[in-house]
């Protein structure tokens, strides 16, 4: 298959708070980063989230799901509305939109990276010398668990229940995934748990641990999820692969986002056997709404996650690169610098100039190398 001669199509959701500015810097530097490439791509916007429920009354409207079924691939903004926040009574809520998305479109692997950046590890709140040089991936599980089990809400609000069940199948066909990615990075994958309490977390370990036979060049460890909350902020090095459920690692992979400095930074990609999501980490974060603050970093990643799906490595390194560049040199938003900070569009703008100016990611390290560009 030659992936660059074919024409991809690209379902676009930018939803909610800075969703839709984050969106647009993400899809400038797409722009940027494939103007000389073959490849070339159609994009179709769709509402999603409380946006939706505005224009519609439903958080996942029949057409923006029929939308991204048809599409390769779909780049989410954010979901999220404090006006449904504040009223538990709603039944229609955004975050179902997210929620019946991931589900209906099968995304069972949510992946997230997290890594040491240089230039905003002064803003993590663990000491540089625990965090250098530290580099997890993320596998959670994305359509099982709590998060889909059978709910019970009394009118009275007396009583409620989530139930959490998980197939073999559903951890298998993750697990997989996890060992392969732990194959090709570091050879080392973690579970984390709570066998000691949960039935379904003692089927996780009894699948894994089967499965770990099959791959001996591995190492794979065990740990409960409380212990593993407090190690990912004692040791981070220490781990390479996280494998775990939907909810843990919703949890854990908020708590890991602030060693980098900024959950501002962080890309996601949602995979299922057919469809593929990218999305940044983060929420609406509706107060910088409209204001222009938001920092577009992890929008800009998601977009080179859903190059490296497409199977761009090149182009997907250069916008690594290209981000890097801008962080280097303090091109920043005011999470990163709140005394010289750039705007959300600036940003974008100039992490997609220098992707223009500088596509070979050779030139790109020697121009970062030099401590000189055109835009500086
Ligand atoms: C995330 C979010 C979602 C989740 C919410 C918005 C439903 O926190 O993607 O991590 O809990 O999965
Ligand atoms: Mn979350």
């Amino acid at each position: 298959m030659n992936a660059d001669r074919s024409i991809k199509h690209i379902a676009v959701l930018p939803g909610d708070g800075i969703g839709p500015e984050v969106t647009r810097q993400a899809i400038k530097v797409l722009e940027a980063v494939t103007q000389n490439s073959k490849f070339q791509f159609k994009l179709s916007y769709a509402s999603i989230g409380a946006e939706a429920i505005n224009l519609t009354g439903q958080a996942l409207p029949d057409e923006t799901l029929a939308l991204c079924k048809q599409a390769d691939a779909v780049l989410l903004g954010a979901i999220g509305d404090p006006y449904f926040d504040h009223r538990p009574e709603l039944k229609v809520r955004p975050e179902q939109g997210l929620l019946q998305l991931r589900k209906s479109l099968g995304l069972f692997s949510n992946i997230r990276p997290v890594s040491y950046y240089e230039a905003s590890s002064h803003l993590s709140p663990v000491r540089k010398e625990r965090i250098k040089d530290f580099d997890l991936l993320i596998l959670r599980e994305l359509t099982g668990g709590i998060y889909f089990g059978e709910k019970k809400e009394d009118n009275e609000a007396l009583y409620a229940s989530d139930l959490c069940e998980y197939h073999r199948d559903e951890i298998e066909r993750i697990a997989k995934m996890a060992f392969d990615y732990a194959g090709k990075r570091r050879g080392k994958l973690t579970l984390v748990d709570k066998a000691n309490v949960l039935a379904t977390s003692r089927l996780w370990r009894k699948v894994v641990q089967e499965m770990s036979s099959s791959y001996p060049e591995i190492e794979v460890d065990y740990m409960f999820v409380d212990n593993a909350a407090m190690q990912l902020i004692l040791y981070p090095t220490q781990f390479d692969v996280i494998l775990t459920e939907n909810m843990f690692g919703d949890i854990l992979s908020d708590e890991a986002s602030v060693l980098s400095g900024s959950l501002g930074l962080l890309p996601s990609a949602s995979i299922g056997e057919k469809y593929a999501l990218f999305e940044p980490v983060h929420g609406a974060y509706p107060q910088a709404r409209d204001k222009d603050i938001a920092n577009p970093v992890a929008s800009i990643l998601s977009i080179a996650m859903m190059l490296d799906h497409f199977g761009l490595d090149s182009e997907a390194e250069q916008i690594r690169l290209a981000v890097k560049w801008s962080m280097d040199n303090s091109f920043v938003t005011i999470d990163l610098d709140p005394v010289n900070f750039q705007n959300t569009s600036v940003v974008g703008d100039l992490i997609a100039a220098h992707l223009q100016d500088h596509p070979s990611p050779t030139m790109d390290q020697q121009v970062v190398h030099l401590g000189k560009s055109s835009i500086i």
